[in-house]
């Protein structure tokens, strides 16, 4: 079973909430946030923004003028990481400038030893550290540093889940909705089971309730968060998986859609896509990586399925729903990829035809188990490899945008466009980018518009 924090620990931290609002009180000070990685460190980058609003904080895109920084990073690969160092490092100056200014750090680096000891050693201008198992105890944190204490750094804290945090959602009618926490699926190339810890479920009533308020508020376009939602309520005991979640959620009166990431292969079912068919608000959207071909490559990553078995769930899949969209992660150059590896990949994408691939040149990461598998491809064979991929990629992204030429779609308005031709951005139900114009549109509205042309990243539509 989760452990959920108590009650009286929640309201200390509101406590603490309280005691900063009457410190920070008249003073007019801006908080300034980075999110680095994927959309669970965006929904918790949200949760921080609502405790700051709640501590009377105002928030601004400009790193100079702010008083409070936070970046929230990501440790999963090393490309990540260098940005965050960089983004701190270049606040050396500011810092000198305005000692009084507050940097912080939090997420998934701070969640490793060896990123912890580099920022207090070398980046002496980080005053408050705090790691993914402390989030909700930021207050406190926040607190000590406001008090005088030179560096705060917290990177403590159990598996546990944290209910009622404030939250401070990005503009616009899409929301995120964490429904689980950490992974338990250990591939030997991913950091994140051991910065994000064990699989933990939120309890279905409570993210129900938190669907319910989202769609009152008006969010038109939910997705539930996990590292890996198809192993939903494992640990609860209840008699409830993802499939039976979505369709409890799919109840929920409202005219929204509902998504969903990330999904294990070796977790998705039939059963999911049963679900997936019949519950008329879960978007015919699919994000499954497979992230490579051979089968023996997915051994050497512990993925714990075949090619075989993942061209099975695809098949299921499209004859349920004919028109889902299909995205997948692949890593290239995992150590040990041979020449005839790669092909694998490049046959299986071929033969899927995803609408949509987000493609990674392999980065050891200290502590997992492929760290120390050798290499065998050279950089230069790794980059041929990669852009190979995307060549293919881009040859099938052509041609599935193209045939949607002339086709009338129901899209939700989510932005305005850079074009002044095209002055909307919206989604498909599978989740496409379209730039859109027409009378009347505005953003957080479900239309009816037509495909008038197609290019690799955007369709262009007119609305009816
Ligand atoms: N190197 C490259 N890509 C990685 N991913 C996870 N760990 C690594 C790594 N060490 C990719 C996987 C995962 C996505 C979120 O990031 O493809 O699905
Ligand atoms: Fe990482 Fe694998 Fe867990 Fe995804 S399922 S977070 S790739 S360990």
């Amino acid at each position: 079973m989760p452990v959920t924090v108590s009650d009286e620990q929640l309201q200390s931290q509101f406590t603490y909430i309280d005691a900063i609002a009457s410190m920070v009180g008249g003073k007019q000070l801006r908080a300034y946030t980075h999110t680095f990685g994927c959309q669970q460190n965006e929904a918790d980058t949200e949760r921080i923004r609502g405790m700051l609003r709640q501590m009377g904080y105002e928030m601004t895109n400009d790193v100079n003028e702010a008083d409070f920084i936070l970046f929230n990073t990501c440790a999963v690969r090393e490309h990540a990481e260098d940005r965050a160092f960089g983004n701190i490092g270049s606040l050396t100056h500011l810092k000198k400038r305005r000692p009084e200014v507050i940097i912080a750090l939090c997420g998934c680096m701070a969640q490793q030893e060896k990123n912890v000891e580099k920022i207090k050693k070398s980046y002496p201008q980080v005053s408050l550290l705090f790691g993914t198992h402390a989030l909700w105890r930021f207050p406190s944190l926040l607190y000590r540093v406001l008090s005088g204490e030179k560096r705060v750094f917290d990177i403590g804290g159990e598996d546990d889940i944290a209910e009622g945090l404030p939250v401070l959602r990005a503009a616009g009618p899409k929301a995120w909705l964490s429904i689980m926490y950490g992974c338990n699926n250990f591939c030997t190339y991913c950091i994140v089971p051991y910065v994000r810890g064990r699989e933990r479920s939120r309890r279905p009533e409570e993210i129900e309730k938190e669907l319910r308020e989202l769609v009152e508020a008006g969010y038109k376009e939910i997705t539930l968060l996990g590292q890996n939602v198809n192993s939903y309520g494992k640990d609860l005991g209840l008699d409830l998986d993802f499939a039976g979640l979505l369709r409890r959620l799919n109840a929920v009166p409202g005219d929204f859609w509902l998504r969903f990431m990330t999904s294990h292969p070796k977790d998705a079912s039939p059963r999911l896509f049963d679900a997936m068919a019949a519950c008329d608000k879960v978007a015919k959207q699919l994000h499954l990586p497979f992230q490579s071909g051979s089968d023996e490559i997915l051994r050497r990553m512990n993925r714990r399925y075949t090619a075989a078995d993942y061209r099975a769930l695809i098949a299921d899949a499209r004859a349920k729903m004919p028109d889902i969209t299909l995205s997948s992660d692949i890593i290239v150059g995992f150590p040990g990829e041979t020449e005839a590896d790669f092909e694998q990949t490049l046959k299986l994408v071929h033969d899927v035809q995803f609408d949509l691939l987000f493609t990674f040149l392999y980065s050891p990461r200290t502590g997992t188990p492929a760290a120390s598998y050798e290499e065998n491809a050279t950089p230069q064979e790794k980059q041929n490899r990669f852009e190979r991929l995307l060549k293919a990629q881009d040859e099938i992204v052509a041609r599935r945008q193209a045939a949607y030429q002339g086709k009338t779609l129901r899209l939700l308005i989510d932005g305005t466009a850079k074009g002044p031709d095209y002055p909307f951005t919206a989604r498909t139900e599978g989740n496409l980018l379209v730039c859109v114009r027409g009378e009347g549109i505005t953003i957080g509205s479900f239309i009816q518009a037509t495909i008038e042309k197609t290019s690799l990243r955007c369709l262009f539509a007119q609305k009816k």
